[in-house]
């Protein structure tokens, strides 16, 4: 019996992972078979068909055959079919979010949360699809005429992670289909049927409304197809979320066949609390940015930078928040619950290494520390104390909710702090203090692509361009300019008079 959940979405508790086009889902059984588990129970939540090579080959031919329609469909009528898909997701989104609470282990709302990012980036994709503006300059040689356009890149591949199974899709989907992309998307291995469901509404939406497939789907047992599609010169761009280990050899093997690659990769988070912050809005962003999605944000609070003056009052108010979350914790479709278990064992055994670790470099763990008994992946949200910022395990991404607190004595000090991490993702600070939020946000402030002013360091908005410097990969997806990676740059320069100067005032006198 398929879980009610699965079956409010038409899916079976078997599935084929090969969306190949035409509306047909591939029939192979002999690639592999991926076993999504239950966080929630530990135990099988349905069985989906992996691809085999001869199906990866059907897609690749059919998204390059559909491309070559599509890049000359005008963008807004692109945009027209990502409206319908943002509609679609907009019907099911009830249903969607608790298949991503149920499948991934973040709670109901939140999974519901996710789903509306999806419809917001489909409806900003909507209005961009009249907007891929290029600039026009003017030339140096009379006559003449310089602008730039952009045009369609070409097929694009999107390798994405467990902890925003359905999302992370959408902002790379659509906005690369109204710049007129075809996308082929390769799913995390643990969150596939959210991924079958996704693209379902989507195809539907699409066949309907009378689009051809710009969504393709493929799901790999090992590593071998996601590899192919990495090293694949047909692929002018591969999008990347996951892991920084991951991700460097991701972005080494593309840059070899001189392909593009967006990644957006580990972060290691950080708040500051100075003395002049209003802690009814601290704390509150501390504890979600810490705790929500059970610490498996890419934009999750990791560290946090608490002014000596107030670090013991902060510390107690956390503490109590965090015992009141832990009698929240539980079932993540049932929208009573704040927190749900981790996403599988090894994420659980990541969890207590990294408690362990701690300890043993002379942290204090505060509260939480121990992974729950019942069934399932749960642990408690923890609060280690007494380590420094350069201690090794403060320095690494543990995907779970631990946090780090450590006091500091000047602005300039927790910013060198909060700067000196491998990773630049997301950043915050809490203040009242307009000098001290214009010296975070200054250049010589916050290293991250994203830096906050009283508000956490995760939930970003879909408008803004989203993304982090240094080892989190430096690309941009999501809003603002950064459709561009998904287009092509032309320059175009047209003479309209009867000589034919040159520029830089060369003479070539024939
Ligand atoms: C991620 O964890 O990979 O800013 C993405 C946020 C979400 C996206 C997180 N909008 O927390």
């Amino acid at each position: 019996m398929p879980h009610p959940v699965l079956t409010a979405l038409g899916l079976g508790s078997v599935e084929s992972g090969t969306y190949l086009g035409n509306g047909e889902w591939s029939q192979a059984t002999d690639a592999g078979v991926l076993e999504p588990v239950n966080p929630t129970t530990g135990e099988v939540l349905g069985r989906v068909y992996a691809t085999n090579a001869a199906d990866y080959e059907t897609i690749l031919e059919r998204a390059q055959a559909t491309f070559r329609t599509w890049r000359t469909t005008p963008a807004p009528r692109r945009g027209e079919a990502i409206r319908l898909c943002a509609e679609a997701l907009r019907r099911h989104k009830d249903a969607l979010g608790s298949l991503v609470a149920l499948e991934m282990g973040k709670s109901k709302p939140e999974g519901d949360g996710e789903v509306q990012e999806m419809i917001d980036i489909g409806e900003f994709a909507v209005g961009l699809s009249r907007q891929l503006y290029g600039l026009t300059m003017h030339s140096e040689r009379p006559g003449h005429r310089m602008y730039e356009q952009w045009h369609p890149l070409g097929v694009i591949g999107v390798i994405s992670a467990f902890n925003f199974p359905v999302a992370v899709w959408s902002w790379n989907a659509f906005i690369a289909a109204v710049c007129g992309d075809i996308t082929i998307w390769k799913p995390s291995p643990k969150t596939p049927l959210s991924a079958i469901a996704a693209m379902k509404i989507c195809n539907e939406a699409l066949r309907a409304g009378g689009f051809p497939d710009i969504f393709f789907l493929f799901n790999d047992a090992g590593t071998e197809l996601a590899q192919r599609l990495v090293d694949d010169k047909r692929i002018p761009l591969i999008s990347f979320t996951g892991s920084t280990r991951v991700g460097r050899l991701v972005g080494e093997r593309v840059a070899r066949r001189m392909g593009r690659s967006l990644l957006e990769l580990g972060g290691n988070n950080a708040i500051i609390v100075d003395p002049s912050a209003d802690l009814k809005l601290a704390i509150p962003a501390i504890v979600f940015g810490a705790v929500g999605t059970a610490g498996q944000r890419c934009t999750t609070t990791r560290r946090l930078f608490v002014h000596e003056s107030i670090f013991d009052e902060v510390l107690g108010k956390l503490v109590a928040a965090y015992k009141q979350v832990e009698q929240k914790i539980g079932d993540p479709t049932d929208p009573a619950n704040l927190m749900g278990p981790l996403n599988s064992r090894e994420a659980v055994q990541a969890y207590l290494d990294a408690i362990e670790q701690a300890k043993a470099a002379g942290g204090k763990v505060e509260t939480g520390g121990a992974a729950i008994d019942r069934p399932g992946f749960f642990v408690l949200p923890t609060i280690i104390t007494g380590l420094k910022n350069s201690d090794q395990i403060v320095q690494h991404e543990t995907f779970a909710p631990i946090l780090y607190v450590m006091p500091y004595s000047t602005l300039d000090e927790a910013i060198e702090m909060q700067n000196a991490v491998p990773q630049g993702l997301s950043s915050a600070i809490f203040t009242q203090n307009l000098k001290a939020a214009e010296q975070f946000l200054s250049a010589a402030g916050s290293d991250c692509g994203i830096a906050n002013v009283n508000i956490g360091t995760s939930g970003a908005e879909i408008g803004g361009a989203f993304g982090g410097e240094k080892e989190t990969g430096g690309g941009r997806e999501s809003g603002s300019d950064a459709w561009k990676a998904y287009m092509r740059r032309q320059t175009n320069t047209i003479n309209y008079s009867d000589a034919l100067p040159l520029a830089q005032g060369i003479k070539f006198d024939l």
